[in-house]
């Protein structure tokens, strides 16, 4: 960051996947607590924010980007109103955090175009108050994610690999699945300690996502999707996204992914070949202007 701060900014907000998602039990105040391993990938939202007062209808979707700037402007006495537009490109309601990544890239943006100082402490607050996977966002790379998701231990960039994005273009709510998670789901986090053991000897798998049944439930095409995935490529090389619907092939390369992607292009409403994001790339591109 240099010393005058810019005007405008142009930043990219990355989805996220889950390599695991362990559910431990549910909270008295009603969320769940969580184990999971976090990453994120190249499928980006781009942002453009300056000094401004327009209001373009963005529409409800975006009322999370509305609410970070409004939540960081309210800590300086000097606040200007700024103003956005998006490019949306990470499918909404898709369990890819698309939502929760434009907020937190909001709140960064804002920050920096206030030229405000905020302690990791307060854009944690900020963020865990807007969204369980918001704090995952101020992080990026790869991640372990606790708690109701506000606690965020940055890991080593994990190995790069290919992700197939596949989405039936159906909207799930989490709040929907959580609600349809029966306690014979829940573990002690041994889903997370598999993805954690492989990182130790430099590989990648899949641990369980334990919404996956719930997620099936609320979508009925789902259950299809990931069984067609699993023929193609094998159970272990599939999962749910957080609570749904995109469904995300691991492949070795990209080379490797570009005939399935050929394959399930022809129907699949929403295909995406993605490749991990590390930590120095998700956390830091931002041009002025
Ligand atoms: O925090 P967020 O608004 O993303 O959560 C949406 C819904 O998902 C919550 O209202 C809650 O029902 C559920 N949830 C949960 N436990 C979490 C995160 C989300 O039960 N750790």
């Amino acid at each position: 960051m240099t010393g005058t701060s810019p005007n405008a900014i142009t930043a990219k907000a990355y989805a996220k996947i889950n390599l695991s998602l362990d559910v431990l039990r549910r909270r008295e105040d009603g969320f769940h607590d969580l184990t999971s391993v976090m990453q994120t990938v190249s499928l980006a939202d781009t942002i453009h924010f300056w000094f401004g007062d327009e209001r373009a209808d963005h529409g409800e979707d975006y009322s999370l980007i509305d609410r970070a700037i409004e939540s960081v402007s309210a800590l300086t006495r000097n606040a200007k109103p700024i103003a956005y537009s998006i490019q949306k490109r990470i499918p909404s309601a898709a369990g890819l955090g698309g939502g929760s990544s434009d907020c937190a890239t909001a709140i960064r943006a804002t920050e920096r175009l206030m030229a405000l100082n905020l302690s990791d402490e307060q854009r944690l607050e900020i963020a865990s108050e807007l969204g369980s996977d918001v704090p995952f966002f101020l992080t990026g790379g790869t991640a372990l994610v606790e708690g109701r998701g506000e606690r965020v231990t940055a890991l080593r960039d994990a190995p790069e690999r290919a992700f197939l994005l596949l989405n039936g273009g159906m909207p799930v709510s989490t709040g929907d699945v959580f609600s349809k998670l029966e306690p014979s789901a829940y573990s002690d986090g041994a889903a997370s300690r598999r993805v954690l053991d492989a990182f130790r000897r430099d590989d990648l798998v899949f641990g369980h996502n334990a919404l996956t049944a719930a997620a099936m439930q609320t979508c009925d095409s789902l259950g299809c999707l990931l069984e067609r995935v699993s023929l193609l490529l094998g159970p272990t090389r599939v999962a749910l996204s957080g609570s749904g619907g995109t469904v995300v092939g691991l492949f070795d390369s990209v080379a490797d992914a570009l005939p399935v992607k050929t394959e399930l292009e022809k129907d699949v409403p929403f295909v995406h070949l993605a490749v991990s994001v590390p930590r120095s790339v998700s956390g830091g591109q931002w041009e002025p202007g």
